[in-house]
């Protein structure tokens, strides 16, 4: 299980976070959800260790991970996906992998792995020896969750994996989230604008509003909450 309590992140005198409280469950898909500059980035940044903590803490499994280290919140099973699509876009496909790869517990053979990747992402394979900076949006997200993956993660921390993508790749980009969460039993956190295709996949979400929470519950009660439409008329 994964639990922030209290947690605050200021980034100098700008408090990006004010006292989350926070579960995700174990091989639960957790929604975080909230408009632009709510703080969802933060929240996730805080539990990988790239986010300045000025209060509360982090526990993963019961072990206080507050003042830990990114590498050593990397071996308890932690895994990032940052927003905007990070990959090292002058390396082939298969090198972005077999990097991504080399930063996990390795269990896995390489080779092994990366068939794995491929089964799920095909194209990936046919793309294998092209530069990730010449793939699609889509593929490209296929890419740095494949990266993720790779890694064996017991905690997937995703941010906004739809961004800028196709409605058609979101779906694809989602059904494989969930998939993957229920055969690994990964336990998942998505930070999300789009509030409808992330409470469609989540188990809980949580909304945040300058920093706070400000709703949380199933899915399904945040659907009844009518989050979506709500969430949708705060961008406009
Ligand atoms: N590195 C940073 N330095 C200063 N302010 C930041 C930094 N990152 C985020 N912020 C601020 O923190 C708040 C929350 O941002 P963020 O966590 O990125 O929200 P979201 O991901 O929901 O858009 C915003 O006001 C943003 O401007
Ligand atoms: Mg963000």
């Amino acid at each position: 299980m994964l639990e922030l309590s209290n947690i605050d992140v200021a980034y100098g005198n700008i408090q990006a976070l004010h006292g989350i409280d926070l579960i995700a469950r174990p091989g639960e898909i957790t929604a975080v959800l909230g408009a632009n500059g709510a703080g969802k980035s933060s929240l996730l940044k805080s539990v990988a260790g790239l986010a300045p903590i000025t209060g509360g803490s982090v526990k993963v499994d019961g072990q206080d991970l507050t003042r830990m280290p990114t590498h050593v919140r990397a071996g308890q099973g932690l895994s990032l996906a940052m927003e905007g699509r990070r990959l090292f876009r002058g390396l082939t496909v298969e090198e972005n992998l077999s990097l991504a790869w080399s930063f996990g517990p390795r269990r896995t053979p390489f080779a092994q792995a990366v068939e794995q990747v491929y089964a799920a992402f095909p194209i990936l394979k046919e793309r294998r020896l092209g530069k990730s900076g010449m793939l699609s949006g889509g593929q490209q997200q296929m890419l740095i969750l494949s990266s993720v993956t790779i890694r064996e993660p017991r905690y997937m921390l995703l941010d906004e994996p739809s961004l800028g993508l196709a409605p058609i790749i979101v779906q694809q980009i989602f059904d494989f989230i969930t998939e993957y969460s229920q055969a690994r039993k990964t336990t998942v956190v998505i930070a999300e604008q789009m509030a409808s295709m992330a409470l469609k996949v989540a188990h809980h979400g949580y909304v945040l509003r300058h920093g706070k929470v400000v709703m949380q519950g199933t899915a399904e009660e945040l659907k009844q909450a009518d989050v979506i439409n709500q969430l949708s008329a705060a961008y406009l």
